[in-house]
């Protein structure tokens, strides 16, 4: 049986990468601007630690400005609010991502609300989703734009193709729904309650897998030859059970990946697919919003 030609997450985050710093570096030679990104982390839960300190070394690498606000789990809304407001009206800052999950008693749609959508680099500003549901130019959010970039690398146009989001969520599903759509997929989102959940997946020639839910997406789900994008990061024991014993754990998407690779055409592995666009995409939607703040934007 043939095997699924594997996008590469690691070499395409490199390549969004280099590309930015060559236009971070034309950007200040040019115009003397540097684009500048605040990451605001409340609390210390430890994957998002990992994720705010991955932010910050990845943007200053590629030249640009970078401030790390880390604040007590106990932080006030009204002080948190406070903080986004100096970063909206700092010059210096033109991309402010405050990293979610917030600590309980916090409101994250008052906070995301509170980033002026101009600077708002994750795209979840209901202005920026507005923009974007509407078809215009909006900052859109990372993951579902590195997505979007992966596909188009591995199938060229996208024009006519069937494809099948699955998971509703603000941050992924409902965002690359919109973007397949805005490259004339043919959409549908799936989710928990959709009935039979299999048939609708053997659809798509095109499978997002946003669910959270470790290796649910089985091969028997997989049109031959299909296009999978598998967003899933889910940490789980060792089979192994000396491993499981010892309490470690790898992480594993949402696609049974092995049985997957065995019937589509092109699929993301986890890790090292659509986690390393994450902030790839974050330094080109920094570079975006300040290019635009400047009135430098092609
Ligand atoms: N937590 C997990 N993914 C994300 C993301 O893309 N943006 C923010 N702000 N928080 C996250």
């Amino acid at each position: 049986m043939s095997q699924a030609q594997i996008i590469d997450g690691k070499a395409t985050a490199e390549r969004i990468r280099a590309e930015v710093a060559v236009e971070v570096a034309a950007l200040k030679a040019e115009h003397g601007l540097t684009p500048g990104l605040a990451v605001v982390l409340v609390g210390e839960d430890p994957a998002s630690q990992v994720y705010v300190r991955s932010k910050g070394e990845h943007s200053k690498a590629v030249g640009m400005h970078s401030v790390t606000h880390l604040l007590a789990a106990d932080t006030r809304q009204d002080d948190l609010l406070a903080l986004v407001e100096t970063l909206n009206r700092d010059p210096a800052i033109h991309g402010i991502l405050v990293q979610l999950p917030l600590p309980k008693g916090l409101d994250e749609k008052a906070v995301i609300t509170a980033i002026d959508p101009a600077k708002d680099v994750d795209g979840l500003h209901p202005m920026n989703i507005g923009l974007l549901a509407q078809g215009q130019k909006a900052l859109v959010p990372c993951t579902p734009l590195g997505c979007m970039i992966m596909l188009s690398d591995a199938l060229g146009d996208l024009t006519g193709k069937r494809a099948v989001v699955v998971g509703r969520s603000v941050l992924v599903g409902k965002p690359i729904a919109q973007l397949l759509l805005a490259a004339d997929c043919t959409v549908t989102i799936a989710h928990s309650r959709t009935r039979d959940l299999a048939a609708v997946c053997r659809e798509a020639d095109i499978l997002v897998a946003a669910v959270g839910r470790p290796q649910m997406i089985k091969a028997d789900w997989i049109k031959p030859g299909a296009a999978v994008i598998d967003v899933g990061i889910n940490r789980v024991p060792f089979r192994d059970p000396v491993k499981a014993a010892a309490g470690k754990t790898k992480i594993v998407g949402d696609v049974a990946y092995k049985e997957a690779s065995a019937v589509a055409g092109f699929i993301t592995p986890v890790p090292g697919g659509v986690g390393l666009m994450t902030v790839a995409c974050l330094l080109r939607n920094t570079l975006t919003a300040a290019k635009r703040i400047a009135g430098l934007e092609a």
